[in-house]
């Protein structure tokens, strides 16, 4: 019950800013002042950016062989563009992938190839997939598309949009964005699908324009300020589900590969410049 109130308290927060009509808060904060410092802040962190632990970490799983198997993901995993092949996988996801039949995003398909050609379970995976604020070390599937996504480091988003199932993946995803449902009745549009919202101090991005949608994929995985973990996009996905007081989607579900095929391929033209920092 404690729990509820929480979650009831907050949500009226954030309900009564959305229907006030802006984000926009009346207090004396100065946003667009707040929003210098901290890219300056954020550019000082990437010149020593500790995401780059992770790639290395990520690398090291890449090349090994492991698993029931003991296969490397190096010689066994196709991300797309060939057997073990890296270099510009990560901005060319989500894309249609023929042997497993799906449209998948990174984080996705490399689970599918710890599975299938490593041997690991995907319970196994799918218990903990997340670095939590008390852990350590980030789980070994975060580590391994970190070290992925760096790996297409300043090349620009390519997602396949002629493959037809690429094409109705994005439109699903479309669709997920403006259901509105819940508790608050919200849905991703309501805070991210016009221009100039804010909650709290946080700009958020609107993800129907091509520069939100860069915004919304931008500096994923990323090293998180706030707790010090490396996380994914699969989690920001699942944390705004959170946000939305939907029930948390199943890890690597349909849903989060449409959302992240809608985002990412309305980024696509546009430069990713690798594994970044949040706040
Ligand atoms: C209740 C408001 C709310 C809802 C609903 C919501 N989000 Fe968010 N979203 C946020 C906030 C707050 C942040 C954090 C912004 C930050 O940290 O700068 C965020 C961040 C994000 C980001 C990362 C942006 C960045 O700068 O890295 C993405 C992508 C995103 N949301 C997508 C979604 C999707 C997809 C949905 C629907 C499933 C959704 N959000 C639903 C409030 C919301």
């Amino acid at each position: 019950m404690r729990t509820l109130h929480a979650i009831g308290a907050c949500g009226a927060v954030a309900a009564l800013s959305l229907t006030s009509g802006a984000f926009a808060q009346a207090d004396s904060i100065d946003h667009a002042k707040a929003d210098a410092e901290f890219a300056k802040f954020r550019a000082e962190m990437e010149a020593s950016n500790p995401a780059e632990l992770n790639e290395m970490k990520g690398e090291g799983l890449w090349n090994a062989k492991r698993g029931p198997k003991n296969a490397s993901l190096a010689e066994t995993c196709d991300l797309g563009l060939g057997i073990g092949k890296v270099e510009g996988a990560y901005v060319a996801s989500p894309r249609y992938y023929p042997d497993a039949d799906k449209v998948m995003d990174m984080e996705r398909r490399i689970v599918w190839c710890m599975v299938e050609k490593q041997g690991f379970k995907f319970e196994d995976i799918a218990r903990k997939p997340f670095q939590g604020p008390n852990d350590a070390n980030a789980p070994e599937i975060t580590d391994l598309v970190t070290f992925v996504a760096g790996q297409s480091r300043n090349m620009k988003f390519a997602v396949p949009m002629k493959e037809p199932k690429v094409k109705e993946a994005w439109a699903i995803g479309k669709e997920i964005a403006s259901f509105r449902a819940g508790p608050f009745d919200f849905s991703c549009n309501t805070c991210h699908g016009t221009d100039g919202k804010r909650i709290r101090m946080q700009n958020l991005p609107n993800l129907a324009r091509p520069e939100g949608a860069i915004r919304g994929v931008l500096g994923w995985p990323g090293y998180r300020m706030t707790g010090g973990v490396m996380l994914t996009s699969q989690w920001r996905m699942n944390d705004c589900f959170r946000q939305q007081r939907f029930p948390e989607p199943k890890y690597v579900s349909d849903t989060i590969t449409y959302l992240l095929t809608y985002m990412t391929g309305t980024a696509n033209g546009q430069l990713y410049k690798g594994p970044g920092i949040k706040r």
